[in-house]
């Protein structure tokens, strides 16, 4: 795809799942890759095999978006070639914990608030300015579909992905005369290690989760974050939601076990 070709694109949360699979489908168009991510080895690998399979930029560097003061220095250390980010895809997120509003363990919340949120504002308000400045962008958040619908077990994850809604709107609003397109991606299940981080490492539980149907795969999701960027300049796809064929809604999914 032309229109991808040479663009600069910064994906946070590139070690694994979505993350990593935008990264091979924008590598794939010629894009130059800015990554980041907390597991640098991870890092390191992805950008030898991308550079080596398609021949792009990628430079990477450790963050933990949850960091205000780290979000700012390494944004703002982004080789100067590099530095006009073209795309922000803000993936970077996570589910943990599963259960009871009343029985939850607090320090889950804090998690999730603190990356889900928090951590997409910092990233987003250290990208934006030279977006507004060069009057050229392209903002994709990772949303989901706990950001349309809440489910038990869930509030703080699907009120996070609420507040990604609200300000996914919000900023396109903000942005309306600069040029700059916003939008969101929302998945429904998709197979990643999210479940493995959300159960904090129980493989056999997070297995499970994925049991007696086909969920989405994270090129799935990719496939639908390169579509959104693709898009000629007037168009700004404000919004996608993907289902897995087996799931009609946040609750409602069709295991044959
Ligand atoms: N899988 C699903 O069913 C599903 C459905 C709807 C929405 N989503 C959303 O899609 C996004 C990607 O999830 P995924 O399914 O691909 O899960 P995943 O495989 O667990 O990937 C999550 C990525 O986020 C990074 N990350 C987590 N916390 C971070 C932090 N504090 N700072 C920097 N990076 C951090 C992880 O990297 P490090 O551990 O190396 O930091 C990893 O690369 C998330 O926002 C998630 O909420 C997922």
């Amino acid at each position: 795809m032309e229109i991808l070709k040479n663009k600069i694109v910064f994906i946070t949360g590139a070690t694994s799942g979505i993350g990593r699979a935008c990264a091979y489908a924008f590598a794939k168009e010629n894009a130059s890759l800015v990554l980041c991510g907390r597991r640098v080895s991870l890092l390191k690998s992805i950008k030898n095999d991308i550079e080596f399979k398609f021949g792009v930029d990628v430079y990477t560097f450790q963050l933990d978006v949850r960091f205000k003061n780290d979000v700012e220095k390494s944004i703002r250390q982004i080789p100067e070639k590099l530095k006009n980010i073209d795309i922000l895809i803000n993936n970077a997120g996570l589910g943990r914990g599963f259960a009871k509003f009343y029985e939850d363990d607090t320090q889950n919340w804090d998690e999730m608030i603190d990356t889900n949120i928090k951590g997409l504002l910092y990233v987003t308000r250290a990208v934006v300015p030279g977006m507004v400045e060069r009057k050229s962008g392209h903002i994709i958040n990772l949303g989901s579909l706990a950001g349309h619908e809440a489910y038990p077990n869930g509030s703080v994850y699907c009120g996070t992905k609420h507040a990604v809604d609200a300000i996914t709107k919000s900023l396109r609003m903000d942005v309306v005369d600069k040029n700059i397109r916003v939008s969101t991606v929302d998945p429904g299940m998709v197979e990643t290690e999210f479940s493995v981080v959300r159960f904090k490492g129980d493989e056999e539980r997070a297995k499970n989760v994925y049991k007696g149907y086909t969920p989405l795969k994270a090129e799935d999701i990719a496939d639908a974050v390169l579509f959104t960027a693709s898009r000629p300049a007037h168009v700004n796809i404000a919004e996608i939601i993907i289902y897995p064929t087996a799931q009609a809604s946040a609750t409602i999914l069709h295991k044959q076990l």
